[in-house]
């Protein structure tokens, strides 16, 4: 019989995202109010240090926020990496694990692979192993505590499909050159909020390296056109 339901859409990996959606409602909601609550000085000083390149002040403040990716991107990653038969991803900024589950999902549905996620705080790194463990999805994910800059520099897979780049905006340029060598030819890169970078959208829109177009307002998706000769 032709089965019609996918790892995303039944449990455990359903459930476990629908209670993770609705604890990211929630923070997202605490995080809106306290921002309401600062004064604007405080307030604007914050919100920009999320795109600075001194961004620790805005992460340490938001650990206990999700700042999930919301569902419909979560839901275009899985059909992004089952459509591609993706094998290798790469994600930069695991959080609380909403857009690692989607990923590990489509490589259950994929028939198997890697993600390699990456993560700077404890408390979310903790919390997002345990998650995936329900989800039965850990024999597919390595999460890396630590900073990106860092854990990325490290051992990579000899050949990467698709990369989810959902982390500290400033970084963007420099975790996709980490990531450009291992890159194969027709790999998907999905930058949330790339907005926040004009040094990363040119680097995707200019030079030829890539086919790059954003999408649901702040989401960018470059496709890289020719690999790096290795
Ligand atoms: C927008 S959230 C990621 C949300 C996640 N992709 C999801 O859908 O649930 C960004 C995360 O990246 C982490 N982060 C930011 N800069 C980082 C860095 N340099 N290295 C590692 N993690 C970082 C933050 O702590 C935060 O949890």
């Amino acid at each position: 019989m032709t089965s019609t339901s996918t790892t995303l859409t039944q449990a455990p990996v359903s459930t476990v995202l629908q209670q993770l959606f609705t604890e990211a409602d929630a923070t997202s909601a605490t995080l809106r109010q306290t921002l309401s609550m600062l004064p604007a000085a405080e307030r604007d000083a914050l919100m920009a240090s999320a795109r600075a390149a001194d961004f620790r002040p805005f992460y340490e403040r938001a650990k206990e926020f999700h700042l999930a990716v919301s569902r419909e991107t979560g839901t275009l990653l899985y059909m992004l990496a089952r459509s591609m038969k993706a094998r290798s991803i790469v994600e930069f900024g695991t959080s609380f694990g909403v857009s690692t589950l989607h990923l590990a999902a489509a490589l259950r549905d994929n028939g198997g692979g890697r993600l390699i996620s990456t993560e700077f705080e404890a408390g979310k790194v903790r919390q997002a192993r345990g998650t995936i463990e329900r989800a039965g999805l850990a024999d597919l994910v390595e999460i890396r505590e630590g900073d990106a800059t860092q854990t990325l520099a490290g051992e990579l897979p000899e050949q990467i499909d698709l990369v989810l780049l959902d982390g500290a905006k400033a970084l963007y340029p420099r975790i996709l050159e980490l990531l450009e060598p291992r890159l194969r030819a027709g790999a998907i890169v999905i930058a949330d909020n790339a907005d926040w970078s004009e040094e990363y959208l040119a680097r995707v829109r200019t030079g030829g390296r890539y086919l790059s177009v954003p999408f649901a307002q702040d989401v960018e998706m470059s496709m890289l056109i020719t690999a790096s000769p290795t």
